[in-house]
């Protein structure tokens, strides 16, 4: 294990926000992990995943731990499914095509989605009408003060929108070293109602589509909308959605009759931040290198220098915007590091 002294994490965070590190340390194996672990103060080690849902503000004035562990590998299947046990330190986009090359299902939804495996659990990663939770069996996490390994069920991981056990009550407590997937390896179960999905199908003359040509038109959809990280920084989706009641949207709907909208109970109505971000007139509004991408306004864009105060200064001001125009409060969906 190479430690590396003021280390700078601009290649290590998906906004590009270019802060050090006092101590960057990459691990790639759980002896490794276990070592360092014990022979360190977790209140020193600051864990890194895929650094893709992440505005670092300020220099981290600990010892970085990178994730690195790599490997997937089989560990169950029958004629209908396999169990997939993939490690943290890979790429999700990879594991992904990974999946469909070997004919699995249930991950091409989610193509295209920054960041690495081990995070994925962590916000319950979504798009396009299938969340991680949906293919998720169980995954393998260390406790960083008790070193004690565990594994969590679906049930354990309390999973919600953009949301888990381990954004909450176990909050920086547990490394996620493995996640276990369970795919299908026929009769896959397609979802093609959400947005442009079938738009695009359409589009491309396919009327009977397979998990290839989901992850197709998934793709083409997102590089038409989502700035790719590694030519403009960003962090994807920087709000969540807002959830707000029935008689407030009821309201709304009286002066904009064309505000879209997802029920999400009997009383409580989901609205897109893009959409009230866009109407706020903020949709390509850009102040030095800290910006709102031109062509889906939830995304915050770095277009180069930018800091991380910088692109929270800019949300700041669109919650300010956004809720003195429509008293709708926007909750951040990226971890803010300060
Ligand atoms: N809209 C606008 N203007 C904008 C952006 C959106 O009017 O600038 C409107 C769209 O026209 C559409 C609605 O808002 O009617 C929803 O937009 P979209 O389908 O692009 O999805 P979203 O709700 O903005 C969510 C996820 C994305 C995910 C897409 C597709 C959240 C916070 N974001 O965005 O996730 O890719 O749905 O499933 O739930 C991410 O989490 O990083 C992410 C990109």
């Amino acid at each position: 294990m190479q430690v590396i002294r003021n280390f700078s994490l601009k290649e290590y965070n998906s906004f590009g926000i270019d802060v050090r590190a006092d101590k960057f340390i990459s691990v790639s194996s759980l002896e490794d992990l276990r070592r360092l672990l014990k022979k360190s103060y977790s209140s020193e080690l600051f864990i890194l995943g895929g650094g893709s849902n992440m505005l670092l503000t300020r220099d981290i004035h600990k010892t970085v731990v990178h994730i690195a562990l790599k490997g997937i590998k089989v560990v169950a299947e029958d004629e209908n499914e396999v169990i997939l046990e993939v490690a943290a330190g890979e790429n999700w986009h990879e594991l992904v095509l990974y999946t469909i090359d070997q004919g699995f299902g249930g991950l091409e939804n989610l193509s295209l989605i920054p960041g690495n495996v081990g995070t994925s659990p962590i916000q319950n990663i979504g798009a396009y009408g299938v969340e991680l939770k949906d293919s998720f069996e169980s995954c393998h996490a260390m406790n960083i003060q008790t070193l004690e390994e565990k594994d969590f069920s679906r049930e354990d991981c309390n999973f919600g929108y953009r949301n888990s056990v381990f954004k909450n009550e176990l909050k920086g407590l547990y490394i996620i070293t493995s996640v276990r997937f369970r795919l299908s390896k026929k009769n896959h179960q397609l979802h093609l109602d959400y947005g442009a999905i079938r738009n695009e199908l359409e589009k491309s003359g396919i009327n009977d589509p397979g998990i290839q040509d989901v992850s197709n038109a998934v793709i083409t959809i997102r590089r038409s909308k989502l700035p790719d990280p590694k030519e403009i920084g960003n962090s994807g989706s920087f709000f969540k959605n807002p959830v707000i009641a029935k008689r407030q949207f009821e309201e709304l709907q009286l002066e904009y009759p064309e505000i879209p909208s997802y029920q999400v109970s009997s009383d409580e109505i989901k609205i897109p931040a893009g959409w009230l971000i866009d109407q706020a007139g903020l949709k390509g509004y850009r102040h030095g290198d800290a910006g709102v991408h031109k062509n889906q306004a939830l995304v915050l864009v770095n277009y180069g220098e930018a800091t991380g105060e910088e692109i929270l200064n800019l949300a700041k001001m669109i919650q300010d915007k956004v809720y003195s125009k429509f008293e709708v409060p926007l909750e951040a969906e990226v971890n803010i590091i300060n």
